[in-house]
């Protein structure tokens, strides 16, 4: 059967004639696993959703994983006989990584088969051709799996918010990142103590760098972007900084003045362009996002209709991430029904509707700091720090000073008023360049995220 552009739909037949839709999963590590779990546990309450039985006709794993019964599913150890299987309807691609993924996802799509992924960095780096070869095909590429795991950010962006001008979005999207955290603010463990758990609950990446240095953040900070502006994809001009250098000491600092510290990613439209960034950022410790603990994610959205919404929930692990790649699967399923050419648009706007507005570059971005400095305990020293910072037109919201070490230094901690990076820049170089500062000047950034 065609759909009014040529595109295909699957037959739809009532009662008892309703043809399966099938589906092979590519990769049966957590994700995979966990989605063929759920897809046999809530199948009855699944197919009363779609109207239809969704089965999982063929999987693709190159290792035997005793953990999973799969009698009755056509097991390969080649992956690609699952995207070559002239029987599946939809590929559940959730093997990671970009470069075997990528051939699966554009194989997939080349054979006509709608594509579900939890792949973020594949998206974020790749995504740009994938949903060009996806539109000229005519098939769906689905993703809600792939950014804060069983939280429908994906959708609230696409759809439940689609009547907003979207003016900023903050987000916990890392939950290794912020079970770390978590665990080293609550308890005091130790950062690999804790990295450790978090990669033997299944929530670390394969490369636990990806989770600390804020590089799996900003490839779901990437896409997020892009459905919040409507812009392309791109992930490079991401600004990414982990959370491996903060201390105990400034975590300390912070909760006394009020703040906490958590990895957020943020995307901003400015006045001359886009914000894109990842960094360990202070926010007032009574917001609700900052309240948000353990390996649970929150994306906070300023929109211009609604004012701010606050998405929160498990943003790793087997369950949740497994609840949106069935969610995915069901919303295919459904799409399927009716012709996937009506559906929403992969990255929220029409594709002749993608803006070219630019990312800006770290220098322009504009926020607020808090600056620890070690300084010699002698007069004069703070006068000459505030008139580095008045001279920059900087202006400065509060001030710590810290009784003296033994040494004769004291701890100074400084919160500003938002000024452009750049100043801040030149302002830290200007601190470190005097004699009685000593070593580096701590710098980490600070959100108000009031609307
Ligand atoms: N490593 C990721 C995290 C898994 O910790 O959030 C979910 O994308």
């Amino acid at each position: 059967m065609r759909g009014l552009h040529g595109r295909a739909i699957l037959p739809v037949f009532s009662g008892d004639d309703v043809k399966p839709v099938s589906v092979g999963i590519v990769g049966l590590g957590t994700v995979g696993g966990g989605a063929f779990n759920l897809l046999r546990d809530n199948a009855a309450e699944i197919s009363r959703r779609t109207g239809r039985e969704i089965r999982v006709s063929h999987v693709g794993a190159r290792r035997e994983n005793p953990r999973y019964d799969l009698s009755g599913t056509i097991v390969s150890r080649d992956i690609f006989d699952v995207v070559n299987n002239p029987d599946i309807d939809i590929v559940v691609e959730v093997i990671g990584g970009t470069t075997t993924a990528r051939e699966v996802v554009m194989q997939a799509i080349r054979n006509g088969k709608h594509v579900v992924t939890a792949n973020k960095a594949l998206l974020a780096e790749f995504g740009n051709e994938i949903f060009a070869a996806a539109e000229e095909k005519g098939v769906y590429v689905a993703f809600e799996a792939a950014v804060a795991g069983g939280v429908p950010i994906i959708k609230v962006l696409r759809e439940g918010l689609a009547a907003n001008r979207i003016d900023w979005l903050a987000g916990i999207i890392n939950g290794t990142g912020n079970f770390i955290l978590t665990e080293m603010r609550e308890k005091g463990r130790d950062f690999f103590d804790v990295l450790k758990e978090a990669q033997e609950l299944g929530y670390a990446e394969a490369d636990p760098t990806f989770d600390v240095e804020g590089i799996d953040a900003a490839h779901k900070l990437t896409i997020l972007a892009s459905l919040a502006f409507g812009i392309p994809l791109q992930f490079k001009k991401a600004y990414t900084e982990g959370i491996t250098r903060l201390t105990r000491e400034d975590v300390g600092y912070a909760e006394e003045l009020g703040f906490r510290i958590k990895h957020l990613g943020i995307a901003r439209r400015a006045p001359n362009g886009i914000e894109l960034r990842v960094h360990p950022t202070l926010i007032p410790a009574e917001r609700l996002i900052a309240n948000v603990n353990g390996v649970k994610n929150a994306v906070l959205v300023q929109s211009n209709a609604v004012g701010p919404t606050l998405y929160y929930g498990a943003g790793a692990g087997a369950g949740p991430t497994a609840s949106a790649v069935v969610a995915d699967i069901v919303d295919v399923v459904r799409a399927l029904n009716c012709g996937t050419e009506n559906r929403v648009p992969h990255l929220a706007f029409q594709p002749d509707a993608i803006a070219n507005t630019p990312i800006l570059p770290m220098d322009e971005v504009v926020t607020s700091y808090y600056l620890r400095l070690t300084a010699n305990d002698r007069p004069g020293v703070l006068a000459e720090v505030t008139r580095i910072l008045s001279e920059r037109g900087i202006s400065i919201e509060a001030i710590l000073q810290k009784p003296a070490h033994e040494a004769g230094s004291v701890p100074v901690i400084l919160l500003t008023k938002p000024v452009q990076e750049k100043e801040m820049n030149s302002a830290i170089a200007a601190m470190e360049a005097l004699d009685d500062i000593i070593g580096k000047v701590v710098r980490i950034r600070l959100e108000n995220l009031d609307a």
